[in-house]
């Protein structure tokens, strides 16, 4: 069974069909990042329009690209939450358009749930893992147990890893999405700022990373000149205290639970090359470390498509009509 998997929970669309065994056959992406960047950010109506402007001729573009036709489509799966709602309602729109006309199922995803199960697609990743999910909108800690049951262990009070970068950067002149501009601007830091770690010695596995963004903010208010030295060094020193934050939380959470032997990190932040070093060299040996390859870290159609294929056959799945956007969506 061909499950197409369609991501329209905020800046990207994303297409992607995906056969039987979860093998990919064919993925499409539309990135609105430039729009975004001549707005200072993500605006939920202007990116609901584009959405709504391209889905129809990214579709007819992944067919004929890729030599595929309605019958090679066999059901649909689609982000209905979390996300900006005026996105989800194009992406479900569409999605329960084409398996009505198509006459076949329409799976319901979340797209927490797609960002990690995802990293069983390269590597089947065994059960129970510890998931350490960074995107733009969430940062939390899960033990997975199965596909459908994830247990929270922590999460952000305030700011999430990637909205922390992309602040950051802002502040540092680099246009949104800053997250991997600014982890290349790192790679030039020399100096080291000690900008605080937020809850790093806390018996505790939530994240707050507004106080360190702010302790940036006053940083840069602070200094009279700020060159591109300058600029590299506070990306560097930030990046490092999030890093160590992120390991502390990691650390805490296999010494609480000795079942967990396998830490996933996903999410758009995972794309994040120093982040995947500090975690993987921080781990004990005998705890084995997974990551999704950079493209299916942020958003893509292809995470849809294999949570669907990993949850099909679960009771908790939505199905046909269940399928609405659900912008707060739990886990
Ligand atoms: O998962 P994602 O594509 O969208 C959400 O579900 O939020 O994550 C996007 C976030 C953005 O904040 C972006 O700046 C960040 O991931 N990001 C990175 C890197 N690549 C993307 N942050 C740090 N380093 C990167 N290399
Ligand atoms: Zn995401």
């Amino acid at each position: 069974m061909n499950i197409l998997g369609v991501e329209t929970s905020c800046d990207e669309a994303g297409l992607a069909l995906i056969d039987a065994n979860g093998k990919v056959i064919a993925e499409k992406l539309a990135s609105h990042a430039e729009l975004c960047e001549q707005h200072g950010g993500v605006l939920p109506e202007v990116v609901a329009r584009e959405h709504m402007r391209i889905l129809p001729s990214l579709y007819q573009a992944f067919l004929k690209e890729n030599a595929l036709s309605h019958k090679d489509i066999h059901a649909v799966a689609v982000t209905s939450g979390p996300g900006l709602v005026s996105s989800l309602l194009v992406g479900c729109g569409f999605a329960r358009g084409l398996s009505r006309s198509l006459g076949c199922p329409l799976y319901g995803i979340n797209h927490l749930q797609a960002h990690v199960l995802v990293a069983r697609m390269a590597q089947p990743v065994e059960y129970p893992f510890l998931a350490l999910l960074v995107s733009g909108g969430h940062t939390a800690l899960y033990k997975v147990e199965a596909p459908d049951v994830l247990h929270t262990l922590g999460q952000t009070y305030d700011d999430a890893v990637g909205e922390a970068f992309d602040k950051v950067a802002r502040l540092l002149g680099i246009p949104y999405p800053g997250g991997a501009r600014l982890e290349k601007l790192a790679l030039q830091g020399k100096n080291f700022i000690n900008f605080p770690k937020p809850l790093l010695n806390r018996d505790s596995l939530d994240f707050s990373f507004s106080g360190l963004k702010a302790s940036v903010a006053r940083y840069v208010e602070k200094i009279t000149t700020l060159d591109d030295q300058t600029k590299a060094d506070i990306a560097y020193s930030f990046q490092e205290s999030v890093a160590a934050v992120v390991v502390a939380k990691i650390t805490l959470a296999l010494d609480r639970d000795h079942q967990l032997r396998r830490v996933v990190l996903t999410g758009g932040v995972a794309a994040n090359t120093r982040l995947r070093e500090a975690i993987q060299g921080a781990l004990p040996q005998e705890v084995s470390f997974f990551c999704p390859p950079v493209r299916l870290c942020t958003d893509n159609g292809v995470m849809i498509a294999w949570a669907a294929h990993e949850l099909r056959r679960s009771a908790t799945i939505q199905k046909g009509y269940d399928v609405i956007a659900r912008p707060n969506m739990p886990l």
